[in-house]
């Protein structure tokens, strides 16, 4: 594929490098404009304010499509229902807003990754294969949120968590921290705490609250195992967290989980809430308690819902030893030091 990628920066330049290693032709555009009558597609990759400026030194945009990777930190013309849609008032062709949600100081580490990141998007029809490509292609895994009409969503979804307190902060994308950095009010070391890479010891604290109301919310955490009997997922109602960096339920259906636990330990968790904006991939090590002080506390803390499925209470206190903990869309890693099961993810 031609593409020709306007604004040679850390995401344009970046997504170039990439392309190119996967087979592309790519013409790259800076301020100073250029001609894309060769493209097949166009990537805009700069700074919000400049989205009129930029496009109009490129001669050959008419009816391309384009793929918009802008995030409001320089402003936008509120003519316009979102920055997707200003790219289009200009350029006339099928449009997507996509790679705005990953922060490219990170595209080194994709190929590192067992389980490739997700890359948002929202499209119009006419986009969406050619976004879905170069998603691919950059070693993304793209994931449709919508059509055109969500692209405002996507954009103000950072915005929006760059509003958030500081305490809060390990929920923001590292987009928002860019833009936090960029910021006098915003101490540099602050930041820098949240970088992927610069992992933290294991801390719950912060995702307590929604993790021990996942019931009552619907957000139930999903637990993952392995085992002889091949792996095994489902829904865990009464997951809580235990302590700092522990996680407990309290498990009652004594079936294809314990087969699984009783043969291996190592489990992964997975906890999503839209409206919490908490999206936590936890991996650990999982330790049985049939009875004594450990089952007690556990059971103690399962939710009373979960408890009246087990009336003869004849559950097992299972409580999860938590070495890694990684926010996919946050950047934020946590990892316990010294000997872990070795899980990966
Ligand atoms: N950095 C991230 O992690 C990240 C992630 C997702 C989305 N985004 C968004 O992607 C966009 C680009 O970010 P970036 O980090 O790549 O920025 P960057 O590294 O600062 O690069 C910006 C690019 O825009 C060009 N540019 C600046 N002013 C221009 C003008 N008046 N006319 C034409 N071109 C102009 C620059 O051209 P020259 O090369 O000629 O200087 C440069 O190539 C922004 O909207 C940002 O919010 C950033």
């Amino acid at each position: 594929m031609n593409i020709a990628v306007i604004g040679r920066g850390k995401v344009g330049g970046g997504l170039a490098d990439r392309w190119e290693r996967a087979g592309h032709t790519v013409t790259r555009i800076g301020r100073d404009g250029g001609d894309a009558s060769d493209a097949d597609a166009v990537l805009v990759a700069v700074p919000s304010g400049r989205i009129a400026e930029a496009l109009g030194k490129v001669s050959g945009l008419a009816g391309k499509i384009a793929i918009d990777a802008t995030n409001p930190f320089a402003g936008r013309d509120e003519k316009y229902e979102s920055l997707t849609h200003q790219v289009k008032s200009i350029i006339g062709g099928p449009v997507a807003k996509a790679f705005n949600t990953n922060f490219a100081d990170l595209y080194d580490q994709i190929d590192d990754q067992r389980v490739r990141p997700s890359n948002l998007y929202a499209a119009e029809d006419g986009a969406r294969a050619v976004t879905e490509q170069l998603s691919h292609d950059a070693g993304f895994d793209p994931v449709l949120v919508g059509g055109l009409e969500l692209a405002r969503a996507l954009e103000e979804h950072l915005m929006g968590l760059e509003a958030r307190p500081l305490e809060r902060a390990s929920a923001a994308s590292f987009t928002a921290m860019q833009g936090r950095e960029n910021s006098s009010a915003f101490k540099q070391d602050e930041c820098r705490r949240f970088r992927l890479g610069a992992a933290m010891p294991i801390d719950l604290t912060e995702y307590a609250e929604g993790i021990n109301n996942g019931l009552a919310e619907g957000t139930f955490c999903v637990l993952a195992t392995c085992g002889q009997r091949g792996p095994d997922v489902g829904f865990k109602g009464s997951m809580q967290v235990f302590d700092k960096d522990h996680l407990c339920y309290w498990e009652r259906t004594r079936s294809g989980h314990l087969a699984n636990l009783r043969s291996d330990p190592r489990v992964g968790v997975m906890y999503f809430n839209r409206e919490r904006g908490k999206y936590l991939r936890m991996y650990g090590s999982a330790g049985l308690y049939e009875d004594g002080p450990t089952r007690e506390q556990i059971m103690t803390r399962t939710p009373v819902p979960e408890l009246e499925k087990d009336p003869e209470r004849r559950g097992i206190g299972v409580l999860i030893r938590v070495d890694r903990l990684v926010e996919p869309f946050g950047g934020v890693k946590q990892e316990r030091e010294g000997d872990t099961v070795g899980n990966q993810g």
